[in-house]
């Protein structure tokens, strides 16, 4: 049989419904601190509000959508412009093959091309999955919240991952939308 081909892309609204399907089962865990599934409008809404301002990745196994990623503002106040915050899940049998490493890469540099230089992962403990992902990544473990979520009957701790992906010492130029950055290099880093 031959290799599974995985591709990356930006998501579109469209994209809602499998991208829903991805996300539903990790409702149930402690993996997300959302309780409750998102109707689908709503899961499609927050496709839309980053289209064109921050990237939304999907990867795709032979076509079909597997996994997703996309990039966040971290706090609203206009001095955090330039910190982003990350969300990652692919379906469950796609886990643990390297593609969680693949699409976090190409949310860096598309990130980066923005002139975003601090992206931050909160983890919701315990996920070791994601604590290694992070890890691996570069990432340094710069604090954690205690109890700061009830889920399952169980208070949860969050760990606080942060990584620079561009120049803190410098004066940073005002942040762009990522439909302002040259698409060529867009394309360049999804097809790479
Ligand atoms: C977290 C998640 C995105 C990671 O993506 P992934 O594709 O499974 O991770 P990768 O296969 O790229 O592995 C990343 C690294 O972590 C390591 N790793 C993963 N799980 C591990 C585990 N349980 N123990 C030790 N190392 C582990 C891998 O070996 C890899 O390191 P390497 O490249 O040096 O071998 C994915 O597992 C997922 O979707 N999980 C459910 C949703 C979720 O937790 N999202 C994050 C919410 S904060």
């Amino acid at each position: 049989m031959n290799e599974p081909v995985h591709t990356f892309r930006l998501a579109t609204p469209d994209d809602a419904e499998a991208l829903l399907k991805i996300y539903e089962p990790y409702i149930a865990t402690t993996v997300t601190n959302e309780t409750q599934v998102p109707a689908l409008g709503e899961f499609r809404q927050r496709i839309v509000e980053r289209d064109g301002a921050y990237p939304y990745i999907v990867c795709e196994e032979d076509g079909r959508p597997v996994g997703y990623a996309y990039g966040s503002r971290l706090f609203s106040r206009a001095a955090y412009a330039w910190s982003a915050e990350l969300s990652v899940y692919f379906s469950t049998d796609h886990r643990g093959r390297g593609l969680g490493r693949a699409i976090y890469g190409k949310l860096f540099d598309l990130l980066a091309l923005q002139g975003v230089r601090t992206v931050v992962g909160k983890v919701v403990c315990p996920n070791e999955k994601s604590d290694h992902l992070h890890e691996k990544m570069g990432f340094e473990l710069v604090g954690t919240l205690r109890a700061a979520s009830w889920k399952l009957g169980v208070w949860h701790d969050v760990h606080l991952w942060e990584k620079h992906i561009g120049d803190v010492e410098a004066e940073p130029a005002p942040l762009l939308r990522l439909s302002e950055v040259d698409s060529e290099k867009v394309c360049a880093i999804l097809e790479a």
